[in-house]
């Protein structure tokens, strides 16, 4: 018998059938993939499993243990032991690390709070995922990657039975990668059953036993792994075959447009510690500047304190068209035509409780409106067709940016930069959390964008894509340039080795 089944799910929302008869069911013991493009609903799905949307609120019937169950909240769906992690995080930044684990559910005698035991119970669930974290950190000072590990360390404290991972990798180095592996394997083992939700179809296919593919709120099909392979199942997801996804690359390069020297950044957090190390580039109009590196290389730290948004100490000059100019803050950069996606659209990019409009035109506002007044139907009008190049999904530019898909969400950034008709771009992980299909078409945009003469940098940890779009690459170890490659020399294993340490300049 199935651990769980969920027939027949529908949920609508006003204008939008996000799932339309879904049926999908879970082993204990095993690995149930999730896969769709974005929007397809695999994180609504999700969330009528964990309680999000209650009974009630959608159609079709929840079966655990052969027993139709109906959850009001979050909390009854933990009760039944299911634990999501979702994919945008839902830690409380005030609180620590210990605090969000246990929240709600802290250790109490007679009502109090039993800290002592509450924080030695959290430094044993952080042993587990290998997070070398004192449990009383604040979860604000964490990265990412940091709070994905903490959630998964919640869901073990849960002891939970069913457990869904809605793209728990995204943000997560190799290392990290491998611990949750490492963990998946372990709960597997106990029998616990998984829902695995990502875009990364090598991590599917090797560690799935099945597979679901959704497309449109629709169930496409679920298969035992060992029938699939890759191509069959992008093909099922987009509906189509999707053939080489990077463009063919003929940009011209123009004059220099921007340049950095000898940029160095200090850890915030650690008095002395440097991110950046003395690194230095140029870009020329119509170029891609890939950076490559490890996470923590200090890829992203470089280009907020470029942009003026890093909270540590940073030297260094930044010229624009040969000219040097001081950027003490974002709005600085953008004045000078520097453009930013940022890897972090929750923290950075997004404004989730403002339309999608509202969002597009947050840094984009000076150039579309007159001195004193803004003209709301070219902003419309300009927010429509950005909308419509990067066919996010959503009704009108009216709709509320935290309703989207993830991956859409990560295209409204994208276009809200791309308004602001920047001379330099830097990219920060532009394609996390987006399908196959996007993908293809927003590196189909960025080879367009440099060919109309935008200079770009791009950073991204997975090493096809930068080898994919640069022209030439960068690549960071530990705050430092240890390499530099022209498109043709840029081969995976040069970059790679450079990437953990080895040195080489090029010509
Ligand atoms: N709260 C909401 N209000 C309105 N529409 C919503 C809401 N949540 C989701 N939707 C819509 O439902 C559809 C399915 O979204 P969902 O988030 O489930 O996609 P997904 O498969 O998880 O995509 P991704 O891979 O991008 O994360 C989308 O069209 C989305 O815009
Ligand atoms: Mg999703």
């Amino acid at each position: 018998m199935s651990l769980l089944e969920m027939r027949d799910i529908t949920k609508t929302f006003p204008g939008v059938r996000a799932l339309d008869g879904v049926s999908f069911d879970l082993y204990a013991g095993e690995l149930h993939a999730l896969v769709g493009e974005n929007g397809a609903g695999k994180s609504t799905l999700m969330k009528v499993l964990g309680g999000v949307y209650p009974f009630g609120s959608y159609g079709g019937e929840v079966v655990i243990d052969g027993r139709v169950r109906q959850f009001h909240s979050v909390r009854e769906a933990e009760n039944a032991g299911i634990a999501v992690i979702f994919q945008e995080l839902s830690l409380i930044k005030e609180l620590t690390i210990g605090e969000n684990i246990f929240l709600g559910r802290e250790p109490r005698t007679f009502g109090v709070i039993r800290w002592e035991e509450l924080y030695s119970r959290a430094q044993k669930l952080l042993d587990e995922v290998q997070l070398p974290l004192d449990p009383r950190t604040p979860v604000g000072h964490l990265g990412i990657g940091q709070q994905q590990l903490v959630e998964i360390a919640k869901a073990l404290s849960q002891e939970a039975r069913i457990l869904v991972l809605d793209e728990p990798t995204a943000a997560l180095t190799d290392a990290e990668v491998e611990t949750l592996f490492r963990i998946i394997n372990r709960l597997r083992a106990r029998g616990v059953g998984m829902i695995y939700i990502s875009h990364k179809l090598d991590e599917v296919f090797s560690m799935s036993d099945r597979i679901t593919v959704l497309r449109d709120g629709r169930t496409v099909g679920t298969e035992p792994t060992s029938a699939l392979d890759e191509p069959r199942v992008i093909a099922r997801m987009v509906g189509r075959e999707v053939g080489d996804i990077f463009p063919e690359a003929t940009h011209e390069h123009g004059d220099e447009i921007f340049e950095v020297r000898n940029m160095t950044v200090e850890d915030p957090n650690v008095r002395g510690k440097l991110l950046v190390k003395d690194v230095s580039f140029k870009v020329r109009r119509g170029e891609v500047l890939g950076i490559a590196g490890l996470m923590g290389a200090g890829r992203s730290d470089l280009l907020m304190a470029v942009f003026g948004a890093h909270p540590g100490r940073t030297t260094g000059e930044v010229y624009v068209a040969g000219e040097r100019v001081h950027i003490r803050r974002p709005s600085d950069a953008i004045a000078y035509g520097v453009g930013f996606v940022t890897e972090d659209r929750k923290r950075f990019g997004l404004v989730l409780d403002q339309t999608i409009l509202n969002n597009m035109t947050l840094a984009g506002l000076p150039r579309l409106s007159g001195r004193f007044v803004t003209d709301v139907d070219a902003e419309a009008a300009a927010g429509g067709r950005a909308m419509k190049d990067l066919r996010v999904k959503a009704n009108s530019v009216f709709t509320v940016a935290g309703t989207l898909s993830g991956g859409n969400q990560q295209k409204v950034v994208l276009a809200k930069w791309l308004l602001t008709n920047p001379r330099v771009l830097f990219l920060d992980e532009p394609t996390r959390g987006i399908d196959v299909g996007a993908k293809q078409e927003i590196y189909g945009h960025i080879n367009r964008l440099a060919q109309e003469g935008l200079a770009i940098v791009l950073v991204s940890s997975e090493l096809p894509e930068v080898l994919g779009l640069s022209d030439r690459v960068l690549v960071l170890h530990e705050g430092r340039v240890t390499g530099e490659f022209k498109r043709t020399e840029a081969t995976p294993e040069a970059v790679m080795a450079c990437a953990t340490g080895h040195t080489r300049r090029a010509a």
